[in-house]
């Protein structure tokens, strides 16, 4: 009897049971069905509701488990279906939403917050030479450019530098081997050659470009790099009008404390030949270093255009005279700046150029 009793009252317990869970699903149905979604904040609160990690639904799915056998599978079911509704829900509203916002984009919204855009900068490279420029053209340089792949007359032989010349060695040359005697430039000194050639004194030019030698990349030094040549060829021009063009630059790129020297130096196309250096100073390890224990940086070569030259480009060495000059632009980049090495100019790495 209480056997009976007992299995009686559990059976109507668990059909109860099985009800109310049944009654249950059946509400969060109508529940999912029904939800208000209007905006992004009430879908927002319908996916932590129905979708989201601690969801109404979960419950329902781990009481599986207690439900009575025969009625599992349509449990089961029914609590899948709840599921999957509410998904769909969520998505058609998603598709709304993004629709809404593609439809709003013809709209101008003043009150959105300004997106900042990143912005490229000129290269370092650049920003040095459009300084140099701007420098000389103050006093009458005009911006002339030329080619980089060039032949051996202009690079070298009208340069006062022959095939046998040893001035060859210093600077060790890419030739174009399918080409004859094509070459990369090795200096923008060519341009100089160029430029006579088709023009008539009075002369005063500036010639910035990529130049390329056969060298071992290092810190120090790379097979590519920038020059800037300054060529003035006029009646009566002397070694004084160098020393004052160039120290009017100095000045203009490294303020009016620059200090600046001229040392006697060699190139086959000018006679007499100097190298410029500015006092960088001796404070610390890197100076040292960078100057090598003597203070001073040398940062361009220069002298009086050599007679030959002139003849060689057709500018009659007996009624005129001039001065040139070649820079490095990485070099004087990297003083500016404080830059350890050269090679960074040349990776294009945003971290290094956004500083600029
Ligand atoms: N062309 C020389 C070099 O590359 C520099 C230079 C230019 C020297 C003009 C004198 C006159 O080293």
């Amino acid at each position: 009897m209480i056997v009976l009793l007992i299995s009686y009252l559990c059976a109507t317990n668990v059909i109860t049971m099985s009800q109310d869970w049944f009654a249950e699903i059946k509400r969060m149905i109508v529940e999912i069905q029904s939800f208000e979604i209007k905006d992004a904040t009430s879908l927002e609160q319908f996916r932590l509701q129905f979708l989201g990690t601690k969801n109404l639904i979960k419950p329902l799915f781990a009481a599986i488990g207690k439900i009575p056998n025969e009625l599992k599978k349509e449990y089961g079911q029914l609590v899948n279906e709840a599921k999957i509704l509410a998904e769909e829900r969520f998505e058609s509203f998603k598709e709304l939403k993004e629709s809404a916002n593609k439809s709003n984009a013809n709209h101008l919204d003043l009150s959105l917050p300004v997106r900042l855009r990143s912005e490229g900068t000129r290269h370092p490279i650049s920003q040095v030479l459009e300084r140099i420029v701007g420098i000389f053209s103050k006093i009458g340089f005009e911006v002339v450019e030329d080619r980089e792949i060039e032949d051996d007359w202009h690079n070298f032989t009208a340069l006062n530098t022959p095939d046998d010349h040893p001035a060859r060695d210093m600077q060790d040359t890419y030739y174009l081997r399918d080409f004859g005697n094509m070459l990369l430039r090795t200096h923008t000194s060519s341009v100089q050659t160029r430029y006579m050639e088709l023009n008539k004194p009075p002369i005063r030019i500036l010639a910035p470009g990529r130049v390329y030698r056969n060298e071992t990349i290092s810190a120090r030094s790379h097979c590519q790099f920038h020059q800037v040549e300054g060529l003035y060829i006029d009646k009566n021009i002397s070694m004084a009008d160098l020393k004052q063009t160039l120290l009017f630059f100095a000045k203009e790129m490294y303020g009016t404390e620059v200090r600046m020297r001229l040392r006697p130096s060699y190139f086959p196309f000018t006679e007499p030949s100097a190298e410029m250096d500015i006092y960088w100073g001796l404070k610390d390890e890197t100076d040292y270093r960078i100057t090598k224990g003597t203070g001073w940086l040398e940062i361009l070569g220069c002298g009086m255009v050599d007679p030959a030259v002139l003849s060689n480009c057709g500018i009659d060495p007996e009624v005129y005279s001039g001065f040139a000059f070649g820079m490095g632009i990485e070099r004087q980049a990297m003083l500016l700046h404080k830059i350890a090495d050269i090679r960074y100019f040349f990776e294009n790495d945003q971290r290094f150029l956004n500083q600029f």
